[in-house]
């Protein structure tokens, strides 16, 4: 047995949530009209309501406990201080120190890393600027109108979402697109409507050793060499991202146009590194930087402020409260602002990548629940397809709902209308509806006593169903690095609570071992016979088929 799961604080909490557990929202807010304040927070422009919870003071104090209980301020240090917490693969884990800003000094064993990152943000501004005013041109002396990122994980899913997210401030001469499956279908369909001669590829590959991304680089690499009819063509129409300048330069890619950065930079918190370069070319290097500079804000308020008051330790706590001791289903993240519509798909690498873990710090099998899944998808488009099973299934399904208060768009009454659906839901999740108020309104809209009585039990909503609500004023670069950081810290301090790293990944590289081992079968005349009678025959029926 954990220590955890004997220790006081976990102790009270469950006491606690056997105490609490009877308690509806709707009595709390109806017992308390100040609930809003004393459950929400704002940091800037950041505001977080929180007070749609079940959860109380008492709720607050307890949860706070557990963090001092498990050291978080230490920990939070240690982060910030470049200790090396990432113990199984020991290394420092310092993506807080790629955002800090230019005097900065942050130590690695005594040698400051802040000259290194500031020289790669040079790099990457000359770049960005020269690429984009056509100072750096093709192989036929065009400039570049695309600029494909191929990489995968952590290499695509941030900058994906980034330049989707802040599209409001792209280049219209510098089109952003993104090769991640091994699929041939995702680099065909970019490559067939792409002028060779105006597209520049960022290989984007941490290790530089994944499969899916270096079989798409080669890949693209052909295809320039054959479109433009020369191997010359690759210098100029590649650049790499990586911490592997060794395999980058076997590639073909100049060291000019190679981006470093660095083993202490874990592949779902490298947004802000040379991975972000995509990004910096879509938007603008004055643009990244604010980006940085709001990921930095976020930094400040994580290490300074009181854990009552400290908005990623509220959010990680709530979701510790709701993950171990209510056992809820998973958690949707439900962006109402359609530029976040990617928000979703990149958390559920930064936290299930992170915190998708069994095995403590100490070696240990945990006793406890971990990660949830993560999922959503973008408002109101969730409200026609799941809000059902949010509203009236078996299972409660924990929410993140993130709004901007203006949009880039003033169109009509299209905002006003996003923002009513967005509040309408977390009242209705909070409040539900009773069989006594779902009666009511069919006896006003004039159904007769059976159809009511046949109708009614699906009208009744529990409710109860808990919510967070993320307004920021609007999604503009500095507010993007905020709440990215603000989710990156709420990881953070969940693993620290859960005593677990979450900054390696074993989990993944199993799948990786076998496929590699199993590709060999599928290109063979010989049928499959080393494996499980299932895994042979999935292969046999693919050679049967491919050989009609
Ligand atoms: O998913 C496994 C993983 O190692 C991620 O952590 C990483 O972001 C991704 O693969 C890509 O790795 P690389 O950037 O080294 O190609």
């Amino acid at each position: 047995m954990s220590k955890l799961t004997h220790s006081p604080a976990w102790l009270a909490l469950k006491k606690h949530k056997a105490a609490i557990g009877k308690q509806t929202m709707r009595s709390m807010f109806k017992a308390d009209s100040q609930r809003f304040d004393k459950f929400s927070l704002q940091v800037e422009s950041l505001l977080l309501d929180y007070s749609k919870n079940i959860y109380t003071a008492e709720t607050q104090k307890l949860l706070t406990d557990l963090a001092h209980q498990a050291q978080l301020g230490d920990w939070i240090e240690r982060m910030f201080n470049g200790a090396r917490i990432n113990s199984s693969e020991n290394r420092a884990v310092l993506h807080t120190a790629l955002r800090a800003p230019a005097g900065s000094s942050v130590l690695l064993d005594g040698r400051d890393v802040m000259p290194g990152i500031m020289r790669v943000k040079e790099q990457m501004r000359r770049y960005c600027e020269e690429v984009r005013n056509g100072t750096l041109r093709g192989h036929t002396g065009k400039a570049f109108t695309d600029v494909v990122n191929v990489g995968v994980g952590g290499s695509s899913l941030g900058p994906y979402m980034a330049c989707e997210a802040l599209h409001p401030y792209g280049s219209l001469k510098l089109n952003a697109h993104f090769v991640s499956n091994i699929d041939a279908e995702d680099i065909t369909e970019k490559l067939e409507i792409l002028n060779p001669e105006t597209t520049l590829f960022l290989v984007s590959s941490k290790t530089f050793t994944t499969q899916e991304t270096i079989t798409n680089a080669h890949a693209a690499r052909i295809w320039i060499i054959e479109k433009l009819g020369s191997d010359e063509a690759v210098a100029k129409h590649f650049a790499a991202l990586s911490t592997n300048l060794e395999a980058t330069s076997k590639f073909g890619i100049p060291p000019g146009h190679v981006f470093e950065f660095w083993d202490w930079v874990g592949g779902r918190y490298s947004i802000w590194s040379a991975i972000g370069l995509p990004i910096a070319l879509h938007i603008g290097m004055d643009n990244f930087e604010l980006m940085l500079a709001g990921a930095h804000a976020m930094d400040k308020h994580f290490r300074s402020a009181a854990f009552e008051r400290n908005m990623p330790v509220i959010l990680a706590l709530i979701d510790i409260w709701y993950t171990n001791f209510f056992d809820a289903c998973s958690h949707a993240i439900l962006p109402y602002d359609h530029c976040l519509r990617r928000f979703p798909a990149y958390l559920q690498q930064l936290t299930m990548e992170s915190n998708g873990k069994s095995v403590d710090r100490d070696r240990q099998p945990v006793d406890y629940a971990t990660n949830r899944v993560i999922w959503g998808e973008a408002g109101t488009n969730g409200q026609h397809s799941f809000y059902q099973l949010i509203h009236q299934g078996t299972r409660t399904v924990t929410t993140d709902f993130l709004a901007p208060v203006t949009s880039h768009v003033p169109l009509g009454e299209h905002h006003a209308m996003l923002l009513a659906n967005c509040f309408a839901q977390t009242e209705a999740l909070m409040l539900g509806k009773t069989a006594e108020e779902a009666r009511a309104e069919l006896v006003t809209q004039g159904l007769s006593e059976a159809a009511i009585e046949a109708l009614l039990p699906y009208k009744v909503f529990p409710g109860n169903r808990p919510s967070n609500t993320l307004l920021f004023d609007k999604l503009d670069p500095y507010t993007l690095g905020m709440l990215i950081a603000l989710y990156e810290h709420k990881t953070y301090v969940q693993s620290v609570v859960w005593n677990i790293n979450a900054f390696d990944q074993w989990g993944v590289e199993f799948g990786k071992q076998l496929a590699s081992s199993l590709l060999p079968e599928l290109n063979s005349a010989k049928p499959a016979s080393n494996h499980d009678s299932s895994t042979n025959a999935l292969i046999n029926h693919c050679l049967s088929r491919i050989s009609k």
